[in-house]
């Protein structure tokens, strides 16, 4: 059994995936669970009882995304045969919403299945994150690679996606930030904002270099802070981060509602977090204001808020 958490990322999205630096935590409440068993009956079932699915790998479509983790596995520990198992996954992370849920899952399978198989030594950070990018590969196009990084390493990072090796980078947090994470309800695909952000990209490439520096200015500053401990920073850099998201088309009239609820209720910044479309929000919020915020945020139409410290 092996389980991940998911994710959110606090500055940063989308530019990510051009090169610039983003920062992502992990949400350890929040979490994908795997458990891989013998079975008796000959095959390889897989069961994710919240989908209800329940089908032989033999009979899994080709882009079945449990049957891809599986086949990673399989190829990375170079076995040309499995042994008959049963493997369930389950989790706590809304899909679509842009908490890494399914990064979250596919790491959790990785790792319950290495130590099925008895190769758990490998299951290092790395490795799992490795295996876990392939699979997000076949999803997503063009992952940046942080979701995977954060559910594998399960700590908070300061990432830029590089060529050869991604610059991977754990960072100081000098005073702790209280966060509440609000869904907007409304599931997006990352694959189709991910597209979207590129062709605009490609018509205009001038304004959206721009934008993308700019999220990549602003990622800096917000590290600066953290490590400084200068909270007070950090809410207007939430606020101008989701300012070029929204100039990025990715973010939605559900997601600018609780942007400016929070912000209106006291929150000191608030933004998008992950794909935009739809999906979270976050919004940085002091000890004696959070009550507040989160009460307004479920009155603004949040379908779910979510308390997180990263210390
Ligand atoms: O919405 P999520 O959790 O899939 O996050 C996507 C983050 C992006 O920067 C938009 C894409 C990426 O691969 O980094």
């Amino acid at each position: 059994m092996a389980t991940a958490p998911g994710k959110i990322i606090l500055f940063g999205e989308h530019a990510v995936v051009y090169g610039r630096p983003a920062i992502a935590i992990p949400l350890t409440q929040l979490r994908a669970t795997a458990v891989v068993a013998s079975a008796t009956q000959p095959g390889i079932r897989l069961i994710a009882p919240d989908l209800g699915q329940d089908m032989l790998l033999s009979d899994a479509p080709p882009d079945d995304p449990l049957a891809a983790v599986i086949r990673q596995v399989q190829t990375a520990v170079n076995l040309p045969t499995l042994p008959d198992m049963t493997i369930t996954v389950s989790s706590q992370i809304p899909v679509a919403s842009g908490l890494g849920s399914g990064a979250a899952i596919t790491a959790a399978v990785v790792r319950a299945l290495a130590e099925f198989l008895g190769v758990s030594h490998l299951a290092t950070p790395e490795w799992v994150s490795t295996l876990t990018y392939e699979v997000e590969k076949i999803h997503h196009g063009t992952p940046s690679g942080i979701d995977n990084t954060v559910v594998a390493y399960e700590m908070p990072v300061y990432f830029i996606r590089q060529q050869r090796q991604n610059h991977i980078e754990p960072f100081t947090v000098a005073r702790p930030l209280h966060l509440l994470v609000a869904d907007t309800g409304v599931r997006s695909s990352t694959k189709i904002a991910v597209g979207d952000v590129r062709r605009q990209w490609q018509e205009n490439p001038v304004k959206f270099e721009a934008l993308f520096d700019g999220c990549g200015r602003i990622t800096q500053a917000a590290r600066a802070a953290i490590e400084t401990g200068d909270v007070a920073a950090l809410g207007p850099l939430m606020v101008e981060n989701h300012a070029l998201l929204q100039e990025m088309t990715v973010s939605s009239p559900e997601l600018d509602r609780l942007v400016t609820t929070a912000i209106a209720a006291g929150a000191s910044g608030a933004k998008l977090s992950g794909a935009g479309r739809g999906g979270n929000m976050i919004a940085l919020v002091t000890p004696e204001m959070e009550t507040v915020v989160h009460a307004a945020l479920l009155a603004a139409g949040a379908k779910r808020v979510l308390i997180t410290t990263l210390a």
